[in-house]
């Protein structure tokens, strides 16, 4: 899985008791990003949708959510990263923006991206295959890369990893039916069949994925932008076409009001950092609509980045590391009888 910023990792087991203690059969993701959570879901059964606005995240809900892998044949995907694993180097946009013009990759990593990009585009597009194959391209840089975790700036010195050999490994298909939507989740929830269970995680401030890991959607999108600034962001991070109304602290209150009330679940479940714009009153109030509330709060390792300190671009450090760990409120909210039921289950 990719360094993400936001990426429930830790929640996981959580989650998946209180969708088990739900009786769930279907689920919506609205926010997937790495998928870890609908991942989780499908482990367990549930048929699962999966939203994201960011196209590196609908490659890996394509993957591991929307594919079955008992309706593949898996060996073909095996033949198709070892032929990609034995092209031949060759420089080309992603060498010369990313490693050259900014030191994100080392060049010797940066030239087997660019030949398998181009092959994955070039020799598996129509097929099953263009999100699986994507999808082991973007973990496999991601083991290289030389950030602290996001791409608003790469490290002063090369990080130890990005020495290594760029590999690519079987991403690990599912078993299972899902569907993988990329989109708006205030867009796209009106157009989706009910379900029983909701996910949301929302973003938490300003800061814009879309930016964040403007590498990522480069690498899907392979459109060669135009780039600025010494990290080398795509230019459209700069317009307004790419933002999203919840990293936006005017916005965000009643865009997440709205779509807790259009969202046809029966149950939702909510998760959101206690720094951010919402305090926990304000989330109860908020999620009030869909019946009874219960909320959970756990204590959640902070991101990597805040622990390490703030930088600028120059790699130097000019802010301090903030605390280690911060919470994360688990807002429940539906029929009484289930949300009982799903509290009871996540405290033992
Ligand atoms: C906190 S992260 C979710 C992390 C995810 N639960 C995980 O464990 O990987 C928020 C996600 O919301 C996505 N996003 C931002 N605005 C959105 C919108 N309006 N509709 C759908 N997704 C959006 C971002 O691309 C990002 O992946």
């Amino acid at each position: 899985m990719i360094k993400y910023l936001g990426s429930k990792r830790t929640l996981v087991p959580v989650l998946n008791k209180l969708a088990l203690a739900s009786g769930a059969k279907t689920a919506l993701d609205l926010f997937t990003g790495t998928t870890r959570v609908a991942r989780g879901f499908k482990e367990h059964g549930l048929h699962v949708t999966a939203v994201d606005t960011a196209s590196y995240s609908h490659v890996f809900a394509k993957t591991w959510i929307e594919l079955n892998s008992q309706a593949c044949d898996t060996r073909e995907l095996e033949a198709a990263l070892g032929h990609l694993s034995s092209l031949k180097p060759e420089a080309g946009y992603f060498t010369q923006t990313f490693c050259q013009d900014a030191r994100y990759f080392q060049p010797k990593n940066g030239e087997r991206v660019d030949a398998m990009r181009n092959a994955i585009e070039n020799e598996y597009r129509h097929t099953w295959l263009y999100e699986p194959l994507l999808a082991a391209l973007i973990l496999a840089a991601d083991r290289v890369d030389s950030t602290t975790g996001i791409q608003m700036a790469y490290l002063k010195q090369w990080a130890r990893r990005s020495s290594n050999s760029l590999e690519l490994q079987n991403p690990g298909l599912m078993p299972g039916e899902g569907r993988a939507i990329l989109g708006d989740a205030l867009d796209v929830v009106e157009h989706l069949e009910p379900v029983d269970l909701a996910y949301l995680d929302p973003p938490y401030n300003q800061h814009r994925y879309f930016a964040n890991y403007h590498i990522w959607e480069t690498l899907v999108r392979w459109d060669a932008p135009e780039t600025y600034g010494i990290a080398n962001k795509r230019l459209d991070v700069r317009t307004d076409t790419n933002r999203s109304a919840f990293n936006s602290k005017p916005a965000m209150a009643n865009a997440l009001t709205e779509l807790v009330k259009s969202v046809k679940a029966e149950t939702i479940v909510l998760s959101y950092n206690n720094e951010s714009w919402l305090n926990r009153e304000q989330l109860i109030t908020l999620c009030e609509s869909k019946g009874e509330v219960r909320v959970l709060d756990v204590s959640f390792r902070r991101y990597i980045g805040g622990q390490i300190g703030v930088y600028n671009r120059a790699g130097e450090r000019v802010g301090q590391p903030g605390a280690k760990r911060n919470t994360e409120h688990i807002v429940i909210a539906g029929p009484r009888d289930v949300v009982d039921r799903m509290h009871r289950a996540a405290l033992v």
